[in-house]
This record gives C-alpha cells, structure tokens and sequence, in this order.
C-alpha cells in the first residue's frame, strides 16, 4: 500500500433532469461508488460530487407540457434522483444543481477568461427557425431528406441510413417536430469557444493523462479535425444568460462539467483554500471523472480545453463505460427491460445488482450485459452459496460449544497466507477498475475456505467431543476468513458489511485489519445477513416496467 495518503476527486456524470434514473444510470454511479469507497477504505482522501444536469430544451419542453415551471420540473426530479441514488448505497458527499448559484459564478468566470485570451468567438451562422413555436430548433427537433442520400425521416445533424453528417440547414424539406410546421432559416449571432486552435495542448493533455486505449484512438480521430465549438443558444432557452449577450443562454453542455466544480464548491462551502487545492493548476491532487462511452467528446475535448484556458486544473483521468445491455439487447419499454431504479428498489436489495455489475465490470469500455437468469444464479451462488454461508455454518459451533469465543489462530496460516497473497491482487484490480477480476479472486478465497471447512468435518468431530479443539480452530479459522472477505467486498456491499461488523462485534473495519487477528475474540450471535433471489422478483420487476 502506498504510504502517502492521496488526495482525490472524483465525478460521474451529471443525469438530465427531465426523466426518472434507470438502470444504465445506476451502472455508472455504482461503479464510481466502488472506487470511491475502495478508495476511503485503504485511506486515502476521496471526495465524491456530483448533480443534476438542469438545463437545456430538453427540460424547458418537458416542463411546458406539464404545464409548470422548469424550476419546479428541476427540483421534483432532483428529489427524485437523490431518493434512487441514496436507495442504491451511492455515497454521494454532495448531490448539488447545475441551476445553481455557483455554477452560475463559475460559467461566467470561466467564459469571461477565455474570452480575454481572445477564445471567444462572434460568428453569424444560419440557424432552422420554428415560425409557429418563436424557437430556434436543435438538430433533435428537425426532420427531412438526407441531403446526401434521399432517405427520409432524418434528423437535422446526421443520416441514420448512410451515417454522413451535414448541417441542419441542408436537409431537403426539413419539418419542425415540435410543430409540424415547415421552419425558415434565419440569421443569428453565436459564440463560439476556438477550440480548432487549441489542437496540439488538447493533444498534450489526453497523452500525459489515464485515458483508456479505445477512447484514445477515438480521440486521436477527432483531433485532426476539430471545429470551433457553439457555445451559445437563443431564448427562449432555460439556463444562463451570457453576461453583455442579452437573449443569448450558455449551450447546456458548457455549464454542465463545471458542475463538477460547481458542486465540489457548494460541498466546500467557504472553505476556499480546499477548493483552490483541488482546482488550481499547479495542483497535486487527482481528478477522475466516471462517464458513459457516449459523452467521452467533451469530457476528454472541450471540458479539459475550457480548463485550461480558464487557468484551471486538467483533470487527471477521464473513466468510460460501456452501455448496459438487458439480455443482450438494448432495454425496451415495451418488453420491460426499461427498469427504472425505482421499480428495481421495489423488488431487491440494491446490493445483488452492485455485486453482479461488479463481476461484470472491467476498465474498458464494452458493453455491459445484465442477463436476468444469471444474474439469479450467480448472486445467489456468490454471496448465499459462497460468502454468507461462511458465517452461518461456522458461527453456529462456536456459539453453541464454546460461548461465542474463537480459538487461537495460527497467524501462518495456509488460508491467511493465501489471504495475504490474494490481497495484493485486489487491491491493484480494484485500483484499475477490474472490479470483474476483483470479484473472481474474492470468490476464489471464499471457496478455498468452503473447502476447509467441508474436508475437516467439524459438525462430526464435535459429535465425538464437544469441546473438539479441532472443531474450533476450523470454525474459528472460517470466521477469520470471513472477516477477511467481508472488508474485500465492503466496497461493493456496504450494508452486508455493516451488519457483519455487528455480528463479528468489530467496529470501523478497513483495509488494514486484514492484519487483524481474532485469537480469543468474542462474537454475538448469527442472524441472516441475506436472504437468495427469488424468481419471482425479477418477474415483477418486468411486470412493472412494461408500458
Ligand atoms: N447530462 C449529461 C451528462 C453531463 S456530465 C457533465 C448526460 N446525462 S444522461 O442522463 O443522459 O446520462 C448520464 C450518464 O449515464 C452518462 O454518463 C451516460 O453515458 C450514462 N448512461 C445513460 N444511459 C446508460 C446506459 N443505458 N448504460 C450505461 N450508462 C448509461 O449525458
Ligand atoms: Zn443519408
């Protein structure tokens, strides 16, 4: 283990704030929870913010159609968000707003600075114009004839059928989806953010910084080619207005990341010496942002770039995931894929589906399948068959024989030294984000002791002698093992962990009491810690998921 202790900053990815998180968010907040708490548990410093990505068209059209005001869609969702989050064991240390006073202050500082180093540029651009609606329409809201092939229904950035990109403008007979009306071009002022000049210091900072392979070579594509960024969208709009720009709003997906400093201050509050150690330039401390495959462009491109030009910190590392699959295909409304974590939390533990995402979590960024048959079978075998069952066939013994107090143990242990040994691994597993690998070596210690206890019979030696030493020692030795166990997957189990604790009567266990030895120790009674995954929970699950 490294002996300083780090000092990090970690992210995921801010979800919009028009709809309910499913399961595809959870993913992405699970796996950056197991970081966060892995890295708490070997004591390092780590800080985990995140929040609501609050603005954009989006979120104004979905507020209109329930007839109230965006902010009241935005802080119904936020509940909402908070309540699913905390329900899955995401130990957020703050949980803020993109609409909030402090994003506000950090977009317009980190815009004003990058327009005095001349980053900010005016360009008049022709835009589709929704006449009926007064709005200027996103590609999103524009359908027609791909320019390029003739195929109909195609929205007003790229061509699903032939896959050319091409500006909304050139679509043939281009329709408003919002009014079904024909649009007009008009003319209007944008400001854009120079990123085309910035190809070789965008280069410079995802070479020298952990970005994975794949999103390496995709990065390596874009940066031959990159374009000035719009940065601004006309009112109506909900979000920033841009100081000396009237009617003209920052573009969503430029206040978004500065959430993250945004909520990291509001977590801070007016300790502005923290704040300043984890965001100036010169820091020592690290910065790692989870995120799915889908938005790596501007985790990797322009929020690093609007950093840099602002004088502020790059992040250390950018972290991709793949999407998550339902039974190997995309989730579906219709079939009830489409889980909500809601209807999930309706029906299991969180903790089985952190552990499942765990034995399929990797550091790169392939898709990730949830099969509903396996996932029965293998948590249960897992964590009932495999890991609690340690506790519950040994605890038993020592209870009824010998007070609850274990025997000494034999520090050279053969399973302690293949502890010992499997430690290592995990922690570099855990470190790197193979939390599948992680899983696999975990699961590895506990059959090795599920075979210790089986080939020295300890139910049949206390039959012969009640006070069998042997007995004790095997049984003593498991619950050793099981404390042992308990603290590798505490990052994915956070409450089993808890109540082992209780049972184990330890308190406040972390990674260096692996070392701790329990000759003698006095333990309280078993009670289950969980109980198998029944079918027909998962059949509900789908039940209410169908449309
Ligand atoms: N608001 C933006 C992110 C801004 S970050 C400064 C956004 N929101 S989102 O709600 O669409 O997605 C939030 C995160 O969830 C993203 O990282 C996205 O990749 C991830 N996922 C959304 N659907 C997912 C799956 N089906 N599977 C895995 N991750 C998914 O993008
Ligand atoms: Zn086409």
């Amino acid at each position: 283990m490294p002996k300083d202790k780090r000092e990090i900053l970690v992210t995921s990815a801010l979800p919009y704030a028009n709809g309910e998180l499913h399961l595809g968010h959870m993913l992405e907040q699970i796996q950056t929870d197991i970081w966060v708490r892995y890295q708490k548990l070997i004591g390092n410093e780590c800080t985990y913010v995140c929040a609501d990505d609050a603005h954009g068209t989006p979120i104004m059209l979905r507020a209109e159609e329930l007839g109230i005001d965006p902010e009241s869609l935005i802080s119904d969702v936020y509940e909402n968000h908070l309540r699913d989050s905390k329900g899955f064991l995401i130990d957020h240390d703050n949980y803020h707003s993109t609409h909030s006073d402090e994003n506000k202050y950090f977009s317009e500082l980190i815009f004003e600075r990058c327009k005095e180093k001349g980053y900010i540029l005016e360009k008049e651009i022709d835009q589709l114009f929704d006449i009926e609606k007064q709005i200027f329409l996103s590609d999103r809201y524009v359908k027609g004839i791909c320019p390029s092939c003739g195929a109909k229904d195609q929205y007003g950035d790229n061509c699903e059928v032939c896959g050319k990109t091409y500006l909304a403008t050139d679509l043939i007979d281009p329709i408003s989806t919002l009014s079904d009306t024909i649009p007009e071009v008009k003319k209007s002022l944008h400001l854009f953010f120079a990123l085309s000049q910035l190809n070789n210091e965008a280069k410079s900072w995802f070479k020298s910084s952990k970005v994975q392979k794949q999103a390496l070579n995709k990065l390596n594509e874009w940066i031959d080619d990159l374009r000035d960024w719009d940065i601004s969208r006309d009112a109506p709009y909900f979000g920033f207005e841009i100081p000396n720009y009237p009617n003209k709003y920052f573009y969503v997906w430029l206040d978004a990341p500065i959430g993250y400093l945004a909520s990291h201050k509001n977590f801070l509050s007016e300790d502005t010496e923290e704040f300043s150690k984890y965001w100036n330039e010169d820091t020592t401390t690290e910065l790692y942002h989870f995120i799915g495959k889908d938005i790596i462009y501007f985790h990797a491109l322009f929020f690093p770039a609007l950093l840099l030009k602002a004088n502020f910190r790059q992040p250390t590392g950018v972290f991709a995931h793949g999407f998550l699959t339902i039974d190997g295909e995309k989730m579906s409304k219709s079939k009830g894929t489409f889980i909500l974590a809601d209807t999930y939390l309706k029906h299991l533990d969180p903790q089985f589906i952190r552990y499942y995402f765990s034995t399929k979590l990797t550091e790169g960024i392939e898709d990730i399948d949830l099969n509903l048959e396996d996932f029965i079978q293998k948590t249960n075998s897992d964590l009932v068959g495999k890991y609690i069952n340690l506790a519950s066939r040994s605890s038993n013994f020592i209870t009824k024989y010998f007070k609850g107090r274990l025997s000494e143990i034999d520090e050279n242990h053969e399973l302690l030294q293949l502890s010992n040994k499997a430690a290592e691994k995990i922690f570099i597993h855990y470190e790197n984000r193979e939390f599948s690998k992680a899983t696999k070596e975990i699961m590895l210690l506990a059959d090795k002791t599920n075979q210790y206890f089986d080939n020295n019979k300890p139910w049949e030696e206390i039959k012969k002698d009640n006070n069998s030493l042997l007995a004790h020692e095997v049984c003593s030795v498991t619950l050793l093992m099981f404390k042992n166990i308990s603290i590798f997957l505490s990052p994915i189990l956070p409450n089993i962990f808890k109540e082992s604790q209780g049972f184990l009567n330890l308190k406040n266990l972390s990674w260096a009491d692996l070392d701790l030895d329990l000759s003698g120790h006095t333990i309280n009674e078993y009670s289950p810690l969980i109980t198998r995954i029944e079918k027909e929970s998962i059949s509900r699950i789908i039940e209410d998921s169908k449309e």
